[in-house]
């Protein structure tokens, strides 16, 4: 792939955990590439197919959604109805064609600074080399 792709990754962060990391991350100066667009949710039990399917609708490249540990949400739940709703996404982007390596699913909590950074630095190398997500433009039909 060209080595001037640079690419633009959504990630859907719940606010009580993956969100404070990112800040921590910035507060700790840990360097993370600027290819992440950070989208804050109250809880990953927010997400949903419209969500992602909107990302990549508006050009995003990937796509992360990243919440509280299993056991850990503030909202007691939201993250297992996420997982559980993943399972059926799974299912449903499968069969439109989009290609799920765009998409990742994370558990960082806020104290995880370090983890999210190594996990921001391995999804932007992973997706420059992947290239620009052009196959949802053909399969929405959008004229590139
Ligand atoms: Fe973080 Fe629910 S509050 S995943």
């Amino acid at each position: 792939m060209s080595g001037d792709f640079e690419p633009k990754i959504v990630a859907y962060l719940c606010n009580w955990c993956t969100y404070l990391a990112a800040d921590l991350a910035g507060t700790n100066r840990l360097e993370y590439p600027a290819n992440v667009r950070i989208v804050r949710l109250p809880c990953t039990g927010r997400i949903d197919f419209n969500l992602i399917i909107k990302a990549f609708e508006m050009g995003a490249d990937a796509v992360l959604v990243s919440g509280c540990h299993p056991g850990d949400c503030h909202y007691t739940a939201g993250n297992y109805h996420a997982r559980r709703r993943w399972i059926l996404f799974r299912e449903l982007l499968d069969v439109m064609g989009i290609d799920l390596n765009r998409i990742h699913f994370a558990w960082i909590s806020a104290a995880e600074s370090k983890k999210f950074q190594q996990l921001m630095s391995d999804m932007t190398s992973r997706i420059r080399e992947m290239g620009p997500y052009t196959g949802y433009r053909e399969i929405a039909g959008i004229e590139p």
